[in-house]
Parts: structure tokens; sequence; C-alpha cells
């Protein structure tokens, strides 16, 4: 039997956990964790990631700063904003969405927030101090979400063997990171990798973050295997509609693997989940009280 590892259910309850924490943390501290967002442009996609942000945030009790820009905003007005958040004690997170206009250096941005304001982990010292396998900073919301569904499926981790397809900032590589802080065996996957299918049926552990609808199939899955996709792709049906599919091909990897997060509903939700467990976990950390229980 295949479990079907439900993100949907999952982030509900964490949710539900991190209101009932904030709530204790205004009683107890009279401490509110803020969250601000920066949208630069009108990118769609991200017009929807910022409004459900927002929706969610405050869902949580927390405050919630939304700073919508025009597209034609410079780096330098985008980068005196962050300063005044930084300053701002009302602020306790600062998530810039990405990807930003063209004419602006995300580099130059994401690490301009204050490290302890980073509620994405995306800074340059927060992954610094994941690759060192410190718990000390921000972990980014995508991978920690799946590794919060991945240890609350299989328990202890250690001496697996983990392949993570897929090497970007956002989830492969801090992905790699945190499985091999569990003591995973971890091979990174990406474009350029021989016989993907032979690697990736020799693990007890599939991450799939590429970006290709379905890629990976059945026949590439060890039986028993446990596989995260955190692919989100649009592809058109045969009817002219369209749906939403993840890297990994749902209907003959189910078969197969032992068990397995759908699209949607698994990895996805987690996300904005995450992103409320860092802003209360990082409100905490800068006011030096302990995440109340
Ligand atoms: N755009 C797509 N995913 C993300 C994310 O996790 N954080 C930010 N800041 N922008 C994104």
């Amino acid at each position: 039997m295949t479990t079907i590892i439900s993100g949907t259910e999952f982030s509900a309850n964490l949710r539900k956990e991190i209101k009932h924490k904030v709530a204790l943390l205004k009683k107890q501290h009279d401490i509110i964790p803020g969250l601000a967002v920066v949208l630069v442009g009108e990118d769609p996609a991200s017009q929807i990631y910022v409004r459900n942000k927002g929706i969610q945030t405050k869902e949580a009790g927390m405050n919630s700063y939304e700073h919508k820009l025009p597209d034609d905003t410079s780096e330098e007005a985008l980068l005196k904003l962050i300063d005044q958040l930084n300053s701002d004690s009302s602020v306790h997170g600062i998530l810039v969405q990405l990807p930003l206009p063209k004419h602006i250096d995300e580099h130059a941005v994401i690490n301009s927030i204050a490290v302890e304001k980073d509620v994405d982990g995306f800074h340059l010292s927060n992954i610094g101090l994941l690759a060192i396998g410190s718990n000390q900073g921000v972990v980014p919301c995508t991978p920690l979400g799946s590794m919060m569904m991945l240890k609350d499926h299989l328990g202890d981790l250690s001496g697996k063997k983990a392949i993570v397809v897929g090497r970007s900032n956002i989830v492969g590589k801090p992905m790699a990171a945190l499985l091999l802080k569990e003591s995973c065996t971890v091979t990174i996957a990406h474009s350029r990798t021989k016989n993907l299918a032979d690697e990736c049926r020799q693990a007890d552990i599939i991450v799939a973050a590429v970006g290709q609808p379905e890629m990976i199939k059945g026949d590439w899955i060890k039986a028993g295997a446990t596989i995260i996709d955190v692919g989100i792709n649009r592809i058109e049906k045969a009817d002219g509609g369209t749906k939403l599919v993840g890297d990994v091909e749902f209907s003959s990897a189910s078969k197969v693997a032992g068990a397995i997060t759908p699209v949607p509903g698994g990895v996805g939700p987690m996300t904005i989940a995450c992103l409320l467990h860092n802003a209360l976990q990082q409100a905490c950390r800068i006011n030096n009280v302990d995440i109340p229980e």
C-alpha cells in the first residue's frame, strides 16, 4: 500500500500549531510577529503568492505588511525600503518576492536584508550556516517543509540513500544540505547527470525539484521508496484545458513508491506554512525568548 503524504493536511496542522504559539507569545511577552512582504512589478503568479501569504499571515495572528512597488522601481529605492524594514522593530521577517525585474541585482537585494529577518533563508550567512550543519540559521521554506514531511513519515533518516534531482539555490542545494545533516548518503543530480534513471533506482528517498513535468517515471523508482515531488508544472490536457502536475509521473510512481506527495496538495501548501514557522522563530530569536510550547 502506497501512502499519500498530504501536505494540505500537514500544513493545516502546522498552521494551527503556529497560531497557538503566536497567541501564547502575545500573552506571555506582548510580542506579535510581523512579516513584511515586498513585491516589485505585476507578475500574476507572484501576486497570487503574495496575496496568499498575506491572508495566511493574518490567519496565524501575525501582523502582515505588504509593500507593492512598480516594475520600474530602482534598485536604490528597493534597498532603501529594506533598510527601513531592517530598522523597524515591529518587523521580524522580510521576504522579497522573486523573481525581481531584470534591472535589479537579486543577490545585492537579498544580502541587504538583516540576517535575522531573512525568513526565506536566502542570505549568504543563512546559506553558510546551513552548509556547516548549524541550527542557528534560517532554513529555506520549501526544503524545510519537504524535510518535515519526510521525517514525519520515515522517522530517522540516518544511512538512507537520498537523491535530489535539481540543483537550484532555492530548493535543490538546501535540500541536499538538510538530508546530509540527517546523515543520508546524498546524490545531487542535474541536467548533465548520466543515467539519471539508474541513479534514481538506487535511492530510498527521491526529492524531485527540476521543473520538468512528469519526468520521473514509475520504473525509475525502487519499490517502497519515499518520493517528495517539489515540481508544480501547468500542462495542457487533451481537452484543451490545463492541469497541475509534478516532476514525477504520479500514476506510475504511486504504484511502486512506499510513499509519495501528490501535486497539487503536497509540498506546495507547506511552503507558506514554513514561512510562518520561520517568522515566528525569528520573532522569538530577535527578542531572545523561547518559542512558546
Ligand atoms: N518565488 C518563488 N518561490 C519563492 C520563495 O520561496 N521566496 C521568495 N522570496 N520568492 C519566491
